[in-house]
């Protein structure tokens, strides 16, 4: 049987071998899919003796993703932007291809909410990984502007100029940000130590779409704040979790499984629903 799995650190608590084997089961695909919890200098190893005892793709998590970007043969584009990689294919030749579905996957979950993002201004919060990875496929929706706001402002303006090739993306300290915004997306860490990005509650109104790639049981810190300010759309990262899941598979198996009811099974799963 075709061999897949998640590697990370620590990564006994992934949801992915939970939402693959439904993928699996649904799109009538044989595989199986586990997690392997290589130590931090052990993972070039373990990764090439996965792949030489036949495995055939696997997901990368943190805090590998950096690691697994130098280490394939080849990297697709949206990787090479991203500069981290998530998911690794065998290709029939014998090249380990990386990949990056992390932002993909933002963008698809953002568009099963219904939110617009052709011409709309949206503002990012961080400038770390997550936010590396999510700005090119949200700029290739062609928003009317994208700001990155950065605790630590001059990892938020060199982001800005890194990708300024393809859009209308500028940097601003959280005390420059001035509304409306359509959308705001939190990156950061921050609720990992229970705190918040210093944004100003003035920027939040009822209309505005407010998305945390964090996710838990229950509303994270950020999504509290944001409904006790007045947002009504709130969403949280399980659904991007899901989404960039369904594209690494679709990567692997050249079918794309459906999400919506992987979703709502996820959600039983954790509790949430
Ligand atoms: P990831 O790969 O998840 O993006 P990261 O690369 O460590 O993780 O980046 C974490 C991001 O969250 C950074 O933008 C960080 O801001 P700094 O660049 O100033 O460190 C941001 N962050 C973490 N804790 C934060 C907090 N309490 N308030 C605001 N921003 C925070």
């Amino acid at each position: 049987m075709d061999r897949y799995l998640v590697f990370g650190h620590p990564v006994r608590h992934s949801k992915s071998p939970f939402i693959h084997t439904l993928f699996a089961r649904q799109t009538q695909q044989e595989l199986e899919y586990g997690l392997a919890e290589p130590a931090i200098d052990e993972f070039a190893h373990a990764l090439r003796t996965f792949f030489d005892q036949g495995g055939k793709g696997c997901n990368v998590t943190v805090p590998f993703k950096e690691q697994a970007f130098a280490l394939v043969d080849r990297l697709s584009p949206r990787a090479k932007r991203a500069g981290a990689v998530n998911t690794i294919k065998l290709t029939d030749d014998g090249v380990l291809l990386g990949d990056n579905t992390d932002g993909a996957g933002l963008v698809a979950d953002l568009k099963s909410h219904g939110v617009t993002l052709a011409d709309s201004r949206i503002l990012l919060l961080g400038a770390g990984g997550a936010a590396r990875g999510a700005l090119a496929p949200l700029l290739a929706e062609l928003p009317s502007e994208l700001l990155i706001a950065n605790r630590t402002h001059t990892k938020a303006q060199q982001l800005a100029a890194e990708f300024h090739d393809l859009g209308p993306v500028t940097a601003q300290t959280y005390e420059q940000l001035a509304g409306p915004f359509d959308l705001v997306i939190n990156s950061t860490s921050a609720s990992l130590q229970g705190e918040l990005p210093p944004l100003a509650p003035a920027l939040i109104h009822t209309d505005i779409a407010i998305y945390d790639m964090m996710y838990g049981a229950s509303d994270t810190a950020f999504i509290s704040w944001a409904k006790q300010h007045g947002a009504r759309q709130t969403m949280d990262g399980l659904g991007m979790l899901v989404e960039q899941a369904a594209e690494a598979f679709t990567v692997w198996r050249g079918i794309r499984p459906g999400t919506k009811q992987v979703l709502r099974e996820l959600k039983r799963n954790l509790g949430v629903i």
